[in-house]
């Protein structure tokens, strides 16, 4: 629970007049059992003034209040009440408000940044805090970063009741057992047999052959599931100004996971001359070093690769017959530091993804994410033959966002909130464990969560603007086909045979691939992809 202290002063333009001074305990009065309560259903969430003192033309009172109407409400419906008043009955005016020596007083222990602007001081004992802020002035009770505080002491509060995280997953759907055709690991395979090779942690180089089969996979997927329903190819660039990641929540959600980009520190190559000094002659590049010759950054690196949709429409009104739009991007990778969860293609540093992307109003953004959820159905089942399941899931941008949602009842699947698809890998195990599923991709409607910080409005004034994302995670679709079907086209379900032509030759050089063993099973799965038509 939060409870504001502190005490409101309002600096008048001249002394006040003995008959105002007498009148102030019916104006307190009427403030607290009318002003200073409208809103708060609860009087434990109104606010209240405890006492007052005058001294020449200064009225302050000391103000005690609930989480409904806050300190700084309350300072502003007093003035409010106030000015009208003093200016009819005794030609007083008033010049200026402040409130000193706020505090705000919660039930539970909390931590918080000592570097936050307005906090002057936090006592912390085991079972409160006391966040004691600097004195504010009328600017700063007006702008709503005392709110924004509010916000960041109510995510803290559910975070330490929820214990930091909590993570929904409801099974809503799921397909027909299938028969699975493989077992073992195809991330071990294909590294094995030199189709990829590990350029950096999470980080791979994709060789001719495996590039050809996971385009010609991307391509199945947006012919039988993108084209049909009217999506448009577009580029969304892939460094993110810091802002943006502001406005959707991902710089205080997600910037342990976050990539970051600085540009250099000028544009003149003599301002190098130290660093080009350095690297002619150790031949090594120390970051520590380099860190003197950049700015500080001021980029993330393609995170939800979404981000640039909101910003294209920020701040514009869409003609109500240009709505729905409905877009995709495969113009480049994303970046998630996964720090040791690395695995072959299915937990990646730089992935590649088809992110899909609609906006419209809110019936139209659920009717697409249902004919899109129909469609992917298709593709799981009918065309990829995959042993599938989809879940009702904590929604990605509230995780990214940082913020937690308490489990609901009931679900209603069309309403906001995101959808996981995942394919069991039968060479993790059992599919009744947990662990042996991959998310391969994800549906969202976000309902105006983007909409609202990116001002997108709709022409018509009563209407409001929703939008929605799918994120097609290509490797992870492309390993848990392998996965499930093998390398042999025999075992592959007939449209895929049919649509994907032979890949080029794998690459074989005499130190390449590395073992007597990949070059054996390198050997047997060229001959095996002879059996596709060729292109
Ligand atoms: N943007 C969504 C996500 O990051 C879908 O790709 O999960
Ligand atoms: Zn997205």
């Amino acid at each position: 629970m939060i409870k504001f202290r502190g005490i409101a002063e309002y600096v008048m333009s001249s002394p006040l007049p003995a008959a105002l001074k007498e009148n102030i305990p019916h104006i307190i009065d009427k403030l607290n059992s009318d002003i200073l309560r409208k809103g708060a259903k609860n009087p434990q969430d109104a606010a209240k003034i405890v006492a007052y003192k005058i001294k020449d033309n200064i009225l302050e009172f000391t103000i005690e209040s609930g989480a409904v109407v806050r300190l700084h409400h309350a300072t502003l419906r007093i003035k409010n009440f106030l000015a009208p008043l003093l200016g009819k009955d005794y030609r007083i005016g008033i010049r200026t408000i402040k409130i000193r020596n706020p505090e705000i007083l919660i039930d539970q222990k909390l931590r918080f940044s000592t570097s936050l602007p307005l906090i002057r001081e936090i006592i912390v004992t085991d079972n409160s805090t006391i966040i004691k802020l600097n004195d504010l002035d009328e600017s700063i009770i007006k702008r709503p970063i005392i709110d924004r505080l509010l916000k960041l002491i109510e995510t803290k509060e559910k975070k330490a009741k929820w214990g930091g995280k909590v993570e929904h997953w409801r099974l809503i759907k799921r397909s027909k057992e299938k028969e699975p055709k493989f077992f073992e690991d195809p991330n071990e395979i294909i590294e094995k047999i030199g189709w990829i090779k590990r350029f950096a942690p999470g980080q791979w180089l994709y060789t001719p052959p495996i590039t050809h089969l996971i385009r010609r996979f991307e391509q199945l997927f947006i012919n039988i599931v993108l084209k049909p329903l009217g999506f448009v190819e577009v580029i969304f660039p892939k460094i993110v100004p810091l802002r943006i990641g502001v406005k959707t929540g991902h710089l205080k959600g997600t910037p342990h996971q976050m990539m970051f980009a600085s540009q250099p520190l000028s544009y003149n190559i003599e301002d190098f001359d130290e660093w080009i000094d350095l690297v002619s002659v150790t031949e090594e590049a120390p970051p520590e070093e380099l860190k003197r010759f950049l700015k500080d950054p001021s980029y993330f690196l393609c995170f939800a690769q979404c981000e640039p949709f909101y910003w294209f429409f920020e701040g514009e009104i869409i003609d109500r017959e240009k709505l729905p739009m409905r877009w995709y991007d495969k113009s480049g990778p994303s970046f998630r530091w996964e720090s040791g969860g690395l695995r072959g293609l299915e937990r990646l540093v730089e992935f590649h993804r088809i992110e899909i992307t609609w906006i419209g109003e809110p019936d139209q953004v659920i009717e697409i994410r249902n004919q899109l959820l129909e469609r992917y159905e298709y593709f799981m089942d009918k065309v990829l033959d995959l042993e599938w399941r989809w879940a009702w899931v904590t929604p990605f941008y509230l995780v990214h966002a940082g913020e937690i949602e308490e489990e609901e009842a009931e679900i209603d699947i069309n309403r906001p909130g995101t959808i996981d698809f995942e394919a069991w890998l039968p060479y993790k195990g059992p599919k009744e464990d947990h662990h042996t599923w991959l998310e391969i991709g994800n549906i969202s409607i976000h309902g105006a969560k983007y909409a609202e910080p990116f001002r997108i409005k709709h022409q018509l004034r009563d209407k409001i603007i929703w939008t929605g994302c799918s994120g097609f995670g290509v490797e992870r679709w492309f390993i848990a086909f392998l996965a499930q079907k093998g390398f042999d086209p025999d075992n592959w379900p007939k449209i895929v045979r049919e649509r994907i032509t032979r890949p080029p030759l794998s690459v074989q050089l005499v130190t390449y691939p590395h073992t007597k063993e990949g070059k054996e099973i390198l050997d047997e799965i060229e001959k095996l992809l002879d059996k596709l038509p060729v292109e």
